[in-house]
């Protein structure tokens, strides 16, 4: 139907009769002449219909967002009515034929408004998806999945499905469950990720593995987490975990090269858990950020201030202290936000000593003399003019607390000191202890420990596992590990998380008996699609690079899903439903 793309005309193209189509992004009237900025997927290009035009009584009943065909010259714009801010904007096209292909009502909203509510972008999503930001989000996220292909299919790895009606694969969350009408009473678990499956192709001889594919998780969403989202997901056989860290991280560089010109590192720094969580407060640090937490332990537990002094001499709690260059000027309302913020995480204050010309000052200086003080400002390295922020409790609430302040802290006070910070976390633990005194796997159980089955079950609490994250930003995009290959480990594991011989049977027994028949030393990971797109972009949640995202409660306001179902089919599927009553 066209001869070109709005978005590419230019003045070479002066002279030519060009046939375009689109939609209409802007109509102005400008005493009798009639102006039409038209788009399509390239770009945007403006078109004159002037009075004596057959069509001008039709184009007066056009308005934004018709589909329009255009027939007209490009000639060039005349002296000072060049726009350099469009990419077309030194042509314009004199319209001859107009022929409407499809009227609009009125949009709901403007489409490159960006006061417009997240609500109704996304009730309109088809609309929301116009804007050019949106399209460029998403060309870019086919930039990024093409090019992943590539460099997987360069690698000799195999593009295999795996099936979405299937058993639990545990990643940590609740499964989302699809009923089976031919085994009443009976559930399919949507997969949390392709884990097991990807492990069985390893023990099928494939040796290399990958593939975009679609996981589910019903949990707590949050800008960074969708209840389906997508994964490059790769598994190897007989390669270690430098190994593949390696291949992933050439991967890593290749694309954000090839699609955002960007220049990683050669060699991306690797970091402990312990050293992460100790320096950063988190397991996913943005080392954009130079600051860094002190521990304060030792020169805390004999101070006369039981604040600090309790959790300083207690196991499983410390005192840490943030030092914030420049902090001194935050003013006390903003401390109290600050003080706020941190409760979230449940810090029970914000205690701070501020480095003012004239010397320290702080509510907490009496408790904590002056020769204690001074150690603070030497071990924080903290100048005239910054802040010393301080946690004091459960060593998880200090961490998060001031992991979380940190990062905030950053944002307003603009502390980045590099635009790109990729970082390998490694030698986590193999598990978490629950309140209760069980186990939780801290990556997923089929995590390969960094002992042996007998040391583990001795030091189930202390343990290492041969997982690896990638973060980058701060961003955790990838995550792997190297797998459990032999069946004695794999049960010991299951054991330690409390699952008995019997369920362990049932839920994983097809893995069990895999592993019995020459399973080979496998690793692999996964990359969070979503994620990677969504800092590659610099946008601020997942929502904005996916082309049609639930809301945070996890609902499609586009199509009203999650939906009830009638009567009949609920009965076809053998299922009632009981609503708990309301108050
Ligand atoms: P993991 O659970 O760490 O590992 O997931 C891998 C990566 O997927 C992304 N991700 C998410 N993105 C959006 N919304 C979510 N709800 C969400 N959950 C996770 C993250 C994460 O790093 N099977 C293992 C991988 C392996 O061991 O090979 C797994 O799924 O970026
Ligand atoms: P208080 O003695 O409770 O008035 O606290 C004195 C200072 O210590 C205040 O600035 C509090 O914000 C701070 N503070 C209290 N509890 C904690 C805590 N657990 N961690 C860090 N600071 C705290």
């Amino acid at each position: 139907m066209r001869t070109h793309y709005c978005g590419e005309l230019s003045k070479d193209n002066i002279d030519q009769t060009v046939e375009i189509c689109g939609w209409v992004n802007r109509r102005r009237d400008h005493g009798g002449v009639i102006f039409l900025d038209m788009r399509d997927k390239r770009g945007i290009a403006q078109v004159v219909i002037n009075p004596d035009n057959a069509d001008f009584e039709l184009a007066e009943s056009i308005r934004n967002e018709f589909v329009l065909k255009i027939t007209g010259q490009v000639i060039a714009r005349g002296e000072g009515l060049v726009n350099p801010k469009l990419a077309t904007g030194e042509i314009e096209i004199v319209a001859k034929n107009i022929e409407i292909l499809n009227a609009s009502k009125p949009i709901p909203f403007q489409i490159d408004s960006t006061d417009t509510s997240e609500e109704v972008r996304l009730k309109y999503r088809y609309l929301d998806l116009r804007r050019d930001e949106m399209q460029q989000r998403l060309r870019l996220r086919s930039k990024v999945t093409h090019f992943m292909r590539e460099f997987m299919d360069g690698n000799d790895f195999l593009d295999i499905e795996t099936p979405f009606l299937t058993k639990a694969t545990p990643e940590g969350a609740r499964d989302y469950l699809v009923p089976s009408r031919t085994h009443p009473g009976e559930f399919f678990a949507l997969p949390q990720s392709p884990q097991l499956f990807k492990q069985l192709l390893m023990m099928s001889g494939f040796e290399r593995y990958y593939q975009i594919v679609k996981c589910f998780r019903d949990e707590d969403l949050r800008a960074d987490r969708q209840p389906e989202f997508t994964q490059l997901d790769v598994e190897t056989s007989f390669m270690n975990e430098d190994e593949i860290m390696s291949m992933m991280e050439e991967m890593t560089r290749g694309m954000f090269k090839s699609v955002i010109d960007v220049d990683l590192p050669d060699e991306f720094p690797t970091i402990t858990y312990a050293d992460a969580m100790n320096l950063y407060g988190v397991d996913r640090p943005d080392m954009r950020i130079p600051m860094q937490i002190t521990d304060m332990d030792e020169l805390m537990q004999g101070v006369d201030f039981k604040v600090f002094s309790g959790p300083a001499s207690n196991d499983g709690s410390r005192v840490a202290a943030l030092r914030v260059p420049g902090g001194a000027t935050i003013s006390r309302k903003k401390i109290d936000k600050y003080t706020k913020y941190v409760s979230i995480y449940g810090a029970k204050g914000l205690a701070y000593i501020k480095l003012n010309e004239d010397g320290p000052a702080s509510p907490i200086l009496k408790f904590l003399g002056d020769e204690v003080t001074a150690k603070v400002i030497e071990m924080t390295g903290a100048q005239t003019g910054d802040i010393i922020f301080f946690g004091a409790d459960k060593t998880k609430i200090v961490n998060e607390a001031l992991g979380n302040l940190r990062e905030q802290l950053a944002k307003d006070l603009d502390l980045f000191e590099s635009e790109w910070a990729p970082i390998w976390v490694v030698d986590f633990p193999m598990f978490d202890a629950n309140d209760d005194g069980s186990l939780s796997a801290i990556h997923h159980p089929f995590t390969a420990p960094s002992v042996d089955a007998k040391t583990l079950e001795k030091t189930a609490d202390t343990a290492l596992s041969r997982a690896y994250d990638l973060v980058i930003n701060g961003s955790e995009v990838g995550g792997g590990s190297i797998r459990i290959h032999q069946v004695e480990m794999q049960q010991t594991v299951l054991k330690l998380l409390g699952i008995s011989d019997d369920e362990a049977k049932d839920k994983f027994g097809f893995l069990l008996d895999a592993l019995q028949y020459g399973c080979p030393p496998h690793g692999g990971m996964a990359f969070g699609l979503d994620r990677l797109v969504m800092i590659m972009t610099g946008s601020d949640s997942i929502r904005e690079v996916i082309a049609f995202p639930k809301t945070q409660t996890a609902a499609c306001l586009l199509t009203d899903a999650p939906a009830g179902v009638p009567r009949k089919v609920l009965r076809e599927l053998s299922i009632k439903v009981s609503l708990p009553e309301k108050d």
